[in-house]
């Protein structure tokens, strides 16, 4: 029996640890170890792009990066995106908005992929938006109301008034 490393990370704003052996994937993990089911596994070799995270705030397949690589990092999961009362984010509420989505699949890791690059840059041309996202694939859609919704976060975002960041935003338990 192989030997189990201790990891300890935050994810999503909170403090998590847990065992795994050196080979497991962060999306094992995450999902296994951790209950965070919401990061899916498409082809587990950093193809797909559905199982996307964000660590320390840049987009990851974590299907091929080690658990013990996010060792002392920060994560972000499709959990984590929503705001504390469970209200959807901008990019969320434009994917529905737009009908980004149909199977779901591939939704978790595109919101990721489209979140950081808002972070980065909040108001992306088409180009910046093929770019980020043209990792990710996505079998039902056919793309063109991704990259509307994403222009349509950008445009949620940049017209929304300033808030405060909300303390009760760490406040789980
Ligand atoms: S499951 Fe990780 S890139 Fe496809
Ligand atoms: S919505 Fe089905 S794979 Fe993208």
């Amino acid at each position: 029996m192989g030997s189990r490393h201790e990891i300890e990370l935050v994810v999503n704003g909170e403090a998590r640890r847990g065992t795994a052996p050196a080979r497991t994937s962060l999306a094992d993990f995450l999902r296994d170890t951790l209950g965070l089911t919401g990061t899916h596994l498409g082809c587990e070799h950093g193809v797909c792009g559905a199982c996307t995270v964000l660590l320390d705030g840049a987009p990851v397949r974590s299907c091929i990066v080690l658990a013990v690589q996010a060792d002392g990092h920060a994560v972000t999961t499709i959990e984590g995106v929503s705001g504390p009362d469970g209200r959807l984010s901008p990019v969320q509420e434009a994917f529905c908005q737009a009908h980004a989505l149909q199977c779901g699949y591939c939704t978790s890791g595109m919101v990721l992929a489209a979140q950081a690059l808002l972070d980065e840059c909040p108001h992306p041309g088409r180009a910046e938006i093929d770019e980020a996202l043209g990792g990710n694939i996505c079998r039902c859609t056919g793309y063109v109301q991704i990259r509307e919704a994403v222009e349509q976060a950008a445009r949620a975002i940049g017209s929304a008034p300033a808030e405060p960041v909300a303390e009760e935003a760490v406040a789980h338990d």
